[in-house]
């Protein structure tokens, strides 16, 4: 079993995400050793079954309170301030991420900062420490702003998604429906002058797009909101890749350094002052 497991981590499965053992792969073992764990009559359709099953109570409470409705969409936001917005999303039990994280995954950086960057939903370190980017694609996020003399002191940081998906999957559409109203009176609130969506997740939700990051990165486009009145004007806003993806994609990295340029120059010429509070 514990070969099994290690195998199972090594492939990248290295979370629980339900609230029984999934026994296919264990037959024979798992009738002498775990009688008792039964699968549910009525499989749980989110989040999906897990084969390690070491989440909390709590957790495998409100993950069976999602089981047969879809999760509810709030209608309105009424957060007038960043920190009631904050404590508004933790009070909200309509996204199932919720029940999966270990902490919400708010913001980071300076909220009267001129330029916000969104990216996509927490991995684990962010997860972890309860801060946006603050693992390894953070800390090559935070490498390419430095060398334009941005930081988290004169930018704000925050993602679509305000908890972590279990292992890292791509979010669906559900997922980003439920946490989009809070998302954007989260701009609103901090109303930018410029916008940096990382990664084609960010890109296309606010841009409400099928086009992909390859083709929307470097072009300069407006946000306006689909569902919060709060904001008046468009921000203009600036795709470019994720850092994830430059990890892995590092040849990439060039158009991205360019994408920065662009953000610095667009900085530069519209007198937007970038002070280090
Ligand atoms: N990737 C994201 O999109 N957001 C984070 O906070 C961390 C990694």
């Amino acid at each position: 079993m514990l070969a099994e497991l290690e195998w199972q981590i090594e492939a990248g499965a290295d979370e629980a995400i339900g609230d029984v053992a999934d026994m296919r792969n264990w037959k024979g073992l798992a009738a002498k050793a775990q009688p008792a764990i039964q699968q549910p009559a009525t499989p749980i359709p989110f989040p999906a079954p897990a084969t390690v099953s070491t989440v909390s109570p709590a957790a495998s409470a409100a993950a069976a309170r999602h089981e047969h409705r879809p999760a509810p969409i709030p209608r309105q936001v009424t957060a007038e301030t960043v920190e009631a917005l904050r404590a508004e999303i933790a009070a909200f039990d309509g996204c199932p991420l919720k029940a999966t994280a270990m902490n919400l995954v708010f913001a980071d950086g300076n909220p009267a900062a001129p330029i916000m960057l969104i990216g996509e939903a927490p991995g684990e370190d962010e997860d972890r420490q309860s801060k946006p980017f603050v693992g390894v694609s953070g800390k090559l996020l935070d490498a390419m702003m430095a060398a334009a003399g941005f930081d988290r002191t004169n930018t704000y940081i925050s993602n679509i998604l305000f908890w972590r998906p279990p292992g890292n999957r791509t979010p669906t559409d559900a997922e980003i429906a439920s946490c989009i109203p809070f998302v954007e009176r989260h701009i609103a609130l901090i109303n930018p002058k410029i916008l940096v969506l990382l990664g084609g997740v960010s890109a296309k939700t606010l841009l409400r797009t099928k086009e992909g990051i390859t083709r929307l990165r470097g072009r300069w486009a407006d946000y306006t909101p689909q569902t919060d009145s709060k904001l008046t004007t468009p921000i203009p806003c600036l795709p470019i890749y994720h850092p994830a993806y430059l990890l892995r994609q590092p040849n990439a990295k060039r158009q991205a350094w360019n994408d920065i340029l662009m953000l610095k120059k667009r900085v530069i010429e519209s007198n937007i002052l970038i002070t280090n509070t």
